[in-house]
């Protein structure tokens, strides 16, 4: 299955990802990663791996649904089964989502859909939450708001800021993307409006639903 990844920063769960393949945890090609900052750190984790990659930048003031139609059609021109969003901070608008409708997955740093949008690790420390975690889900229009397909969660400590907590969520991120991506590649789980797994999974194992190791 091919897999394009869209990545705007510091692409830590594109590495992720890249180890789980190695590593024989995730049954994908990465096709190509795709970035709307030159910059990204992703662009260049990718150049060394000998991925293909390509920016398409969103000058200020410029025409977000001509930005939208130029990324749409270069993430289609690497052919990918699946899109994933992996620290992309743009919102796609509807030329990517009408090309591949459920096809598209992000990982977002709460448990949805608590604490959607920016910031979250810092919404969840605001709100004194005891319990965060990290999200995958399928997009749509809206903002952090498609059919969710797998959480996992980790407790809030005594002391917590925004970053020591975005860090511990980051490494359940790095399980958790992996998982997922591959479980789509094996059929495991079919992406929809109502994602549904096949199979079985003990839903009295507390905090990470579904369990990481199945
Ligand atoms: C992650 O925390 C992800 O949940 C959010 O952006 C961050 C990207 O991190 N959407 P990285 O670039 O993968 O390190």
């Amino acid at each position: 299955m091919n897999v394009v990844v869209l990545a705007s920063g510091r692409g830590s769960n594109l590495r992720a990802l890249a180890a789980a393949i190695d590593a024989g945890r995730c049954a994908v090609t990465i096709a190509a990663v795709v970035s709307d900052r030159p910059a990204a750190e992703a662009l260049g984790f990718a150049r060394d791996r000998g991925i293909a990659t390509a920016i398409v930048e969103l000058p200020k003031g410029a025409d977000r649904e001509a930005w939208n139609e130029r990324l749409a059609e270069t993430v289609a021109s690497f052919g990918p089964d699946l899109v994933v969003l992996a620290g992309f901070m743009r919102i796609v608008g509807p030329a990517l989502l009408r090309r591949f409708p459920h096809r598209i997955l992000n990982v977002h740093p709460a448990l949805l859909p608590a604490f959607p949008g920016k910031d979250a690790p810092a919404q969840a420390i605001a709100a004194r939450v005891r319990i965060s975690g990290c999200t995958v889900h399928v997009v749509d229009e809206g903002v952090d708001t498609g059919p969710i397909v797998a959480q996992a969660a980790i407790a809030v400590r005594p002391g917590d800021d925004a970053a020591s907590l975005h860090a511990r969520i980051q490494e359940l991120e790095h399980r958790l993307l992996p998982a997922v991506v591959d479980w789509v590649a094996r059929g495991h789980v079919e992406l929809g409006p109502e994602p549904r797994f096949h199979g079985s999974f003990d839903g009295s194992k507390p905090l990470i639903v579904p369990p990481l190791e199945s």
